[in-house]
């Protein structure tokens, strides 16, 4: 009888705890919001307003909860069933629940301790957790002109630093990423007899002779190391004794695709670069498959997409050696309806990679694993695209629909089937390597 009695009590004071408790603003939606929402909404990041204090939320409630009901909001395109990420941002079932609760309950900001949420975890300028120890970026500013044109542009970044360094993170950054579409930058080292402040700071490709270009030949005799970025793309860090190693001198050469604008805008964009003194021991490597890269006339059937059609291809490349993969990019325009990746063993076993259901151009993003992933050789890599080119692809850049090419340009009017694979020779124990505490945002 007593222990039935303890029993109601303990189980009324547990539910008092868990069911009873009134979520507010600053004990539960707050650290949600700071983790999830505003590495992108606040200044200088892609987002188009602010979600850092109470007041930027409360203003916003109603649509905050039409996002995440929807699953608009935080953009998180991979099948999380197919394979899990480490850097995934979307919201766990309890979250939403958490948020939209308390926006049905009227929103209540509670009180807080010390006043506005710590946003410590948060570093203007970037989205890794502390300041890079060097930002490489243009000159000056560049303006885009406000003709409604889509504007390719190349800039020399030219650098000398007192000694190679070891790389533990990687970035982009831009004063206005609202105006970008995507962004390339290679790493060039370059050797001490050529004059790497030669040459224009920047070619402009829409507007200027593509032979211009050629004044950048000089420098792109090697490459250390290259990337890119997209809406949605955050950083690229990696493990202690892995990464590579960022050259004393030499060029980068920035590629930033500019969207039409209707009115003249300034953008200033670069590298940032996170250092480590701890040694490298293995060297991480970057390769580009399909449209622009590797296999590229392998990609079947031919890589053209009829107007009017919906259409599906695939590359296959055997895998020449035993690697471990540490991240994976997939990447498409505006007529890619669905990606998928995987890799089959000699043996006949899948390994899954990635699949992203509904492709949305606006959110890409360089997905980590969340362990090193083992793909042995012999294995045979697939990547498959399904490309939407009818009229009900609201995304469809043509009205009506034209057929369509991969063109070296690259405009988002082309298409490519592509996919960046960033990996190691792979060791004994590496699939047990877990990249998921690389670095986690103070919670
Ligand atoms: C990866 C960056 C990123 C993250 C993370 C993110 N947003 Fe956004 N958000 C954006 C961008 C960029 C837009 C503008 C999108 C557009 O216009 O298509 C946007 C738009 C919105 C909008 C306006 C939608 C509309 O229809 O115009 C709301 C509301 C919003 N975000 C809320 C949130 C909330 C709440 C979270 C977290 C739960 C969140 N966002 C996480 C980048 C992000």
């Amino acid at each position: 009888m007593l222990n039935k009695f303890i029993a109601i009590i303990v189980f009324c004071f547990f539910f008092k705890s868990s069911f009873g408790q009134k979520i507010t603003y600053y004990e539960h939606i707050a650290p949600i919001i700071r983790n999830k929402c505003a590495p992108c909404h606040r200044p200088g990041e892609a987002g188009p307003f602010s979600l850092l204090t109470y007041a930027d939320v409360a203003k916003r409630v109603s649509f905050i909860r039409d996002v995440v009901e929807s699953g608009f909001m935080p953009p998180w395109k991979p099948d999380n069933h197919y394979r899990i990420f480490a850097n995934d941002r979307s919201l766990t079932n309890q979250e939403k629940k958490t948020i939209i609760s308390w926006i049905e309950n009227k929103a209540p900001e509670g009180v807080s301790k010390n006043g506005e949420p710590e946003t410590d975890n948060l570093i203007s300028g970037t989205q890794y957790t502390r300041k890079p120890d060097i930002t490489l970026k243009v000159k000056k500013a560049f303006v885009v002109k406000g003709d409604n044109e889509e504007r390719f542009i190349v800039f020399k970044i030219p650098f000398e630093m007192t000694t190679a360094k070891n790389v533990a993170a990687i970035e982009f950054v831009s004063a206005n990423k609202k105006i970008i579409h995507h962004a390339n930058f290679a790493i060039h080292p370059v050797a001490d007899n050529i004059d790497i402040n030669q040459a224009a700071d920047f070619v402009n490709l829409t507007d200027e002779s593509r032979v211009n270009y050629d004044q950048y030949l000089p420098f792109k005799k090697e490459m250390t190391y290259y990337g890119g970025w997209i809406p949605g793309t955050s950083f690229e860090s990696y493990p202690a004794d892995l990464g590579w190693v960022m050259p004393k001198r030499g060029v980068i050469l920035l590629t930033i695709h500019y969207a039409p604008l209707a009115k003249d805008e300034e953008d200033i964009s670069g590298i940032n670069l996170f250092f480590k003194e701890t040694p490298i021991k293995r060297v991480v490597n970057v390769v580009s498959l399909g449209s622009g890269g590797v296999g590229e006339s392998s990609i079947d059937p031919y890589f053209m997409i009829q107007a009017d059609s919906v259409k599906k291809f695939n590359l296959k490349i055997l895998t020449p050696q035993d690697q471990s993969l540490l991240y994976i990019w997939p990447h498409m325009h505006l007529l890619g309806k669905s990606f998928k990746s995987y890799a089959v063993t000699a043996a006949g076993d899948t390994i899954k990679l990635i699949s992203i259901p509904a492709w949305d151009f606006r959110w890409q993003e360089i997905y980590r694993f969340n362990k090193l992933i083992k793909v042995p050789k012999g294995s045979v890599l697939t990547i498959e695209g399904t490309y939407d080119n009818t009229k009900e692809n609201p995304n469809n850049p043509n009205n009506p629909p034209k057929m369509v090419f991969s063109a070296n340009d690259m405009k988002s009017t082309d298409e490519m089937l592509t996919m960046l694979l960033v990996f190691l020779k792979y060791e004994e124990g590496d699939e047990y390597k877990s990249l998921d505490a690389l670095e986690s945002r103070k919670k």
